[in-house]
């Protein structure tokens, strides 16, 4: 159980260490807040007897309940290392009987990137505590065709029962008690054989989809036994994919009369009328789909009915998100899967398909008629003028396999896109004046991958890169921000760096391809330059700037580890491994770090070359170097091993004991003024993993998170320290966003923008039972001193500059003087050019 937490007495000495009880320490965690969710919502589910009840559920951030005032409180911050795969869900039911049960699919991959097996997660209360109950095979939330479904129902005439339909031919199984065992269902034989592409030696795509929804028809049975009729969709394109039961699963047929040219995505029963109505496409999505079809199936006659809501060349997508207005149940909507290009689009009927409207249409080319208005207050970033470029010229959504409308209020209506949730209070609207508000409606979803945090000394409080949505300048931690970062924007910020003595500077790297991948700031965020010195083939990896800012040591995705000065060309860098990390000093602008394997590197040359004079016991994958922003050879590595410590530059280091592994490392405020930096680390110390704090340099350490705070996997999430706030850290996650952590006691000045903070009736969550993992507890090491090397200084230049040549910037010392004609103007502190006068 968590919350026993031991470690060991720690020593300077290297001997045999005794586990003992170490302390924690209450920290309040909080999100970051960047607003409007940042990921794939792949369905927003309405419980359809309780009033206001609905979940959202994301492909790689948990799960999520809606309050009143449309807020979206997350249920499974609990997550922890051992848990990490929580956080993919794939299904999600809610108890139309007894409303306070609720039941996630849980798992991430199915194929190798994920050891574990899935699970059924069940809770009693909302979402607020859950237990567990294992399947025999893997579940996929981050998997192709994570966006059809619910392939998890509810009997809601006996919720005891409950069906979940497999991935990867596995099948469909059946619960009678509530979720808590499970067993196949022998007689149910079409599993489905679909896979997007059987080519994949990853395993990703090359998965079959299996089952892809499963939807009792209500009014086939009486309250308190089992439901007769069952309709389950499968992922088959081209052969049988709509089967039904009507003996309450004992035996399976196929519907007759179907047509199964395409993947049924949905599978949504209007009890009201007695009619099924299908979204299908011709992908797994929720990527793909480039033809598709709607459907509705007249349970009591047994007729088919086509209402696809376009044909010929206006239909080049699939349909995802399918929704029945249960007040109107001939109202129907349906979202394109996917409508790339102008925009995404959704359809809407209130005659049961017989005649549909759009969201918008094509007014005078290239004109287009939205029939909205767009509101984006809550995620301003997201961009009502498409400030995201990566996002391109789609502000209605991709990637929309989830459309509800509130089974209570049919004004109130959600869907969730590749970034967001948007929807409204409105939608009434549509069928009057046809145009309604269409509002970022993801406040409190948090779903960024997180790839780089930054706390920086002076300006905002924090720099985040970013997976798919770049990455943020945050000065609110409580106010999400305007924009994310612009001109150049990539998409994917892979790291970020600031420069000790003018901590001003940062470098950020993309990893796109096709442009240069690394911008400069002198302005601590607010606007950058690309950095024309990389040449375009390069991207990705990690990346350090140098303490006064001139040069970049990059450690690119694929070229090995190169360095620039000045943002001349970069060189390749040999002597330092191609999967090394990297730092560096934050005092001396010519001393960079390096680490790989157990080997420790050092660079006094401004990067060109490093020397390797010390060694990281027994380490084979170091994680991460870290170095004392006010002592230059003052040095933190973390790696599978544990942490070392240099404070010579790395020419010995003294292993920490009792710490047997760690992953991010990161230095904040010092408790008292003038201190040594306080010292956070995620790492396994004793038998415990989590993350821990040290205010005397690594000899004692609290650990600062707690049960109801799992992060999730630690390989995978950055850490950052405020340099200005004693006790805080920063803390990203791989789909939970940013968290930041203040200790409590430590009194934290207040945040400059007042907003009010929201709560919810159920503060946190937990797993009520879990497993803990056991660890070795290693020993000091120390390791030999080294010679480093040293190079010549730049070369020097006198003379007249010629036309666009150039004339100056830190570190030039070619011609400050222009040819007749031209002038020498500035054009950042690297490069300043002759141009014509
Ligand atoms: C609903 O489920 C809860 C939790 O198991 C249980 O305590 C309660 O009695 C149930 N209510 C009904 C009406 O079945
Ligand atoms: C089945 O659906 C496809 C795609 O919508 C359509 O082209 C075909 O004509 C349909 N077949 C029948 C028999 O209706
Ligand atoms: C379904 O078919 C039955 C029998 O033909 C008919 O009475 C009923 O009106 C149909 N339902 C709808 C919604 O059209
Ligand atoms: C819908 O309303 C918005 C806001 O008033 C307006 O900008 C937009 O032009 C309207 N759409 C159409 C098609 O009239
Ligand atoms: C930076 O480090 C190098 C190599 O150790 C040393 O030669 C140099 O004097 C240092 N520079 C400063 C300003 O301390």
């Amino acid at each position: 159980m968590r919350g026993r937490f031991l470690s060991v007495i720690l020593s300077a000495v290297s001997l045999p260490l005794v586990a003992a009880a170490v302390s924690s320490q209450a920290y309040t965690w909080k999100n970051v807040k960047i607003g409007g969710g940042g990921g794939f919502v792949p369905n927003i589910v309405f419980n359809p007897t309780q009033k206001g009840l609905a979940y959202a559920r994301t492909d790689i951030g948990g799960a999520y309940r809606l309050n009143a005032d449309d807020t979206w409180t997350p249920l499974l911050d609990f997550a922890d290392v051992n848990h990490w795969n929580y956080w993919g869900v794939d299904a999600l039911a809610t108890d139309p009987v007894n409303t306070t049960r609720v039941y996630l699919a849980t798992g991430m991959y199915t194929n190798s990137w994920d050891p574990n097996n899935g699970q059924i997660l069940i809770s009693t209360n909302y979402g607020a505590t859950w237990t567990a109950s294992p399947l025999p095979f893997k579940v996929g939330g981050n998997m192709p065709g994570r966006g059809v479904g619910e392939r998890l129902a509810i009997d809601p005439n006996s919720n005891n029962i409950l069906f979940f339909g497999a991935r990867s031919g596995n099948g469909l199984w059946k619960s009678t008690d509530f979720g808590a065992t499970w067993s196949k269902v022998s007689s149910f034989t079409n599993t489905g054989t679909y896979v997007p592409d059987p080519t994949d030696t990853s395993g990703y795509n090359s998965d079959k989809l299996g089952i892809t929804w499963v939807t009792f028809d209500s009014t086939s049975g009486t309250s308190g036994k089992a439901t007769p009729r069952i309709f389950v969709g499968v992922g088959n394109l081209g052969s049988t994919n709509v089967m039904v039961s009507n003996d309450a699963g004992s035996t399976w047929n196929a519907v007759a009369g179907q047509n199964s040219t395409y993947i049924p995505h949905k599978g949504v029963l209007s009890p009201a009328t007695k009619t099924l109505y299908i979204s299908y496409s011709n992908g797994a999505g929720p990527y793909d789909g480039s033809l598709g079809a709607v459907m509705k199936y007249n349970i009591t006659s047994g007729v088919w009915t086509d209402i696809t809501p376009v044909s010929g060349g206006n239909l080049y997508f699939g349909f995802g998100g399918l929704a029945i207005d249960a007040q109107h149940p001939n109202t129907i909507m349906v979202a394109a899967l996917n409508s790339w290009w102008p925009d995404g689009q959704i359809f809407r009927s209130i005659d049961g398909g017989v005649t549909w409207s759009p969201l918008w249409s094509w007014g005078v080319y290239p004109a287009i008629n939205k029939f909205y208005s767009y509101v984006d207050t809550l995620a301003p970033w997201l961009g009502p003028d498409n400030t995201v470029t990566t996002l391109g010229t789609l502000q209605i959504g991709w990637m929309m396999e989830g459309l509800s409308i509130d089974p209570f209020d049919s004004n109130h209506w959600l869907y969730g896109t590749g970034a967001t949730i948007l929807g409204g209070r409105d939608l009434l609207k549509w069928d009057t004046t046809h145009n309604v508000t269409l509002e970022s409606l993801a406040d409190g979803i948090e779903e960024t991958a997180v790839t780089a945090l930054v706390s920086p000394p002076v300006g905002p409080p924090l720099l985040s890169g970013v997976g798919d949505i770049e990455g943020f300048v945050h000065n609110s931690l409580t106010v999400a921000p305007a924009t994310n970062f612009l001109n150049p924007s990539w998409s994917t910020t892979s790291d970020i760096d600031y420069a000790g003595n003018k901590p001003t500077n940062f470098v950020r790297i993309g990893s796109g391809t096709g442009s240069q991948q690394i911008a400069l700031s002198f302005d601590s965020g607010t606007t950058w330059s690309i950095d024309y010195g990389a040449p375009i083939t390069l991207s990705g990896g990690k990346v350090a700037l140098s303490a006064n800012a001139d040069t970049v040591l990059w450690r690119t995705g694929s070229s090995g580890v190169q360095v620039s000065q000045y943002t001349n060309a970069f060189t390749v860098v040999s002597s330092l491994p191609s999967d090394a990390q990297i730092a560096s000093d934050k005092v001396n602008n010519s001393v960079f770090y390096g680490a790989s394997g157990s080997k420790f590197y050092v660079s006094v040359d401004g990067g060109h070359t490093f020397t390797s004079p010390s060694g990281l016991g027994s380490s084979k994958s170091p994680q991460k170097i870290v170095v004392n922003p006010s002592v230059t050879g003052d040095v933190w590595v973390s790696t599978d091993v544990g942490i070392f410590h240099s404070v010579n530059s790395g020419t010995t280091f003294t292993q920490l004991p009792g710490i047997t592994q760690a992953w991010a490392i990161a230095l904040g405020a010092p408790a008292k003024a003038g201190g040594y930096p306080a010292i956070f680390a995620a790492a396994v110390l004793g038998t415990t993993t989590g993350y821990f704090r040290s205010d005397d340099a690594g000899v004692n350490w609290v650990q600062i998170n707690d049960a109801a705070h799992g992060f999730a996997a630690p390989g995978s999430n950055p850490v950052s320290g405020d340099p200005r706030i004693y006790g805080r850290v920063y803390i990203g996650t791989n789909g939970r966003g940013i968290f930041y952590g203040d200790a409590a006691g430590a009194a934290p000045p207040p945040s400059t923008t007042a907003k009010p903070t929201t709560t919810s009736a159920i503060p946190s969550t937990t797993l009520l039972s879990t497993t803990s993992s056991s660890a070795i507890v290693k020993t000091t090491t120390t390791t030999s001193r080294g010679t480093p090397t040293t190079t010549s200084p730049a070369p020097t230049g006198t003379g007249v500059q010629g036309a666009y040549g150039q004339c100056g910037g830190q570190g030039w010392t070619g011609p400050t003087v222009c040819v007749s004609g031209y002038k020498c103007t500035y054009s950042n502190p690297y490069y300043s050019q002759c141009i014509p006068a």
